[in-house]
């Protein structure tokens, strides 16, 4: 479980709840709310850092402005408002390096994964610097919603680094057969985001919950098909019958979830 660093909740809380959970943080202008975020998260047991490299400034998000989806009016990121005064927006810092990031790495004694990389290039650097994993992600298109597509880019960033970090991928893989067409491209961890959101919105904790049966019931459902025994069975040779299969799987292709 990741969690982020505006959540509403406290570390504590949410620690309290689940124990195997990594710290999801962007950075600040000021560094030394950065790591007073880290050392807190730490403090209460989180296993990894999830640096967001993505967002240096919110993209314009034009579809969000067209629904009149200005945020959540009573929304306090916890743990954040703790320790930033006026807007988060303002606090977040536009300006970092690879450098920036070589000296987390260096000062964590946990993994850092780094979230955002969409191109090969990026990941050959964030493995110089040490970073334990990438996270393969466009933001869900929110970001920029042109960028390409991270299943797309997923090849080619296995081949460059995926022997030496882990890969993890978002992008609102639904259909569980897209679970395994990632991880039969390399991924090591499929993550999902909105979804989990949908399933809240539509029947709470329950919806949620069913949110992640469908997922696994479609990932069994495409594994038994593709003649893989498990999903650490996939590689590459499986991407073909995944492409096949996930012409069956997306909803508007014949199957109803109920
Ligand atoms: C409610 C919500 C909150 C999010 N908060 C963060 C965040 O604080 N930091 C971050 O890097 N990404 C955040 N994301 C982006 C997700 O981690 C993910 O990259 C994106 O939603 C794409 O995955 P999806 O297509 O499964 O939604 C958030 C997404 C949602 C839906």
């Amino acid at each position: 479980m990741v969690v982020s660093c505006l959540s509403t909740f406290s570390f504590h809380d949410i620690a309290g709840k689940n124990p195997n959970w990594a710290l999801q943080v962007y950075p600040f202008k000021d560094r030394a709310v950065t790591n007073d975020l880290i050392s807190a998260a730490l403090a209460e047991g989180a296993r990894a850092v999830i640096y967001t490299a993505d967002v240096p400034v919110p993209g314009l998000r034009s579809r969000d402005r067209r629904n009149g989806f200005t945020g959540l009016v009573d929304s306090v990121p916890y743990e954040v408002a703790k320790r930033v005064q006026g807007t988060i927006w303002d606090a977040w810092s536009e300006s970092e390096t690879w450098d920036d990031v070589a000296r987390l790495a260096e000062s964590l004694s946990v993994p850092l994964a780094v979230k955002g990389v969409l191109h090969p290039d990026d990941a050959a650097q964030a493995r110089a610097i040490g970073a334990a994993a990438i996270w393969i992600s466009s933001h869900g298109g929110r970001q920029l919603d042109s960028a390409i597509a991270p299943l797309d880019v997923l090849p080619r960033i296995a081949e460059t680094v995926g022997d030496d970090l882990e890969l993890v991928i978002d992008g609102s893989p639904l259909p569980g057969v897209d679970v395994a067409m990632a991880l039969a491209m390399g991924a090591n961890a499929v993550a999902i985001g909105r979804p989990a959101m949908w399933g809240l919105a539509a029947a709470g904790d329950i919806g949620v919950a069913r949110v992640f049966d469908l997922l696994v019931q479609e990932l069994e459902n495409a594994l038994i098909l593709m003649g893989a025994s498990s999903p650490s069975a996939l590689d590459n040779s499986y991407v073909g019958i995944a492409a096949s299969l996930r012409l069956d799987q997306w909803p508007e292709k014949g199957i109803v979830r109920s």
